[in-house]
């Protein structure tokens, strides 16, 4: 028997139930002056290092708080009966600790670290913060340069790879699930009508409308936990 091949295409909504607020919402406290523009930008990164370094030690511990939510475990448990990529613009790691085996970052991922002089990764220490602190100096690497994480921050280019395997995983699927995107960033949002476009079906899985909720094939208007489980012994019915 031939498995059917499902590719998903999640967002920040996808972890919204495992207790991550979305970025947005996310600049709060400590960090309340900052835009999170400014925040998550190259160019904070050249001035201020230590503020931004300190800001992702503490959604890196944040994540690693939480756990995968329903909506994770169901797409990973896909896997016994069907053939599923993940392509995810979230950089939390919870599609892989769920158990998904193929996981494509188009955003990067707050768990990998590289220098952002000579590019070499960083397998070293990493500060503990239980608590939010305002400034800590990031690692330096042997040849001077400082540790970044592998994010791509507003203004920067999206790694080529990620981006390659996430058109082929939707162009070789029989369904686009759609999770907790607004859809409003490219080229992440351009996937579903790509699909569409190549006559693949798109199942859209989000509480609110969003500007794919009408050329989906369905929209399921609700939380991914609560959708997810029980979505691909649906599929027949809901996409026919
Ligand atoms: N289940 C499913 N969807 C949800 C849930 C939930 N429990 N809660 C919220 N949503 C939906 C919201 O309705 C919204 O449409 O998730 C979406 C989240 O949208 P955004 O915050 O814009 O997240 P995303 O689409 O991933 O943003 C794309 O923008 O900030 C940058 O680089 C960042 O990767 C991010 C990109």
């Amino acid at each position: 028997m031939v498995s059917v091949r499902v590719t998903v295409l999640s967002g920040a909504g996808m972890s919204a139930e495992s207790g991550i607020e979305t970025f947005r919402d996310a600049v709060t406290g400590l960090w309340e002056r900052f835009d999170l523009d400014e925040l998550a930008s190259p160019q904070t990164w050249r001035r201020q290092p230590n503020v931004v370094w300190a800001w992702c030690l503490w959604r890196y511990h944040l994540v690693n708080s939480v756990e995968p939510n329903a909506g994770h475990k169901a797409i990973a448990d896909w896997q016994r009966r069907a053939d599923v990529r993940v392509v995810t613009q979230n950089i939390d790691n919870l599609h892989e600790r769920a158990g998904s085996a193929w996981v494509a970052h188009l955003h990067g991922s707050l768990f990998e670290f590289h220098c952002s002089r000579c590019g070499v990764e960083y397998h070293g220490e990493l500060a503990d913060i239980p608590e939010p602190v305002e400034a800590v100096d990031p690692p330096v690497c042997a040849c001077g340069g400082t540790i970044r994480p592998g994010v791509v921050w507003f203004g920067e280019a999206m790694p080529d790879e990620p981006w390659q395997q996430a058109v082929a995983a939707v162009a070789l699927a029989d369904v686009l699930i759609v999770v907790g995107t607004s859809g409003i960033v490219y080229p992440a949002a351009g996937l579903p009508s790509a699909a569409l476009t190549q006559g693949i079906p798109v199942v859209e899985v989000n509480p609110d409308v969003t500007p794919l909720s009408d050329s989906a094939t369905v929209a399921v208007h609700d939380t991914a936990a609560r959708a997810l489980p029980g979505l691909l012994e649906r599929l027949d019915e809901l996409i026919g």
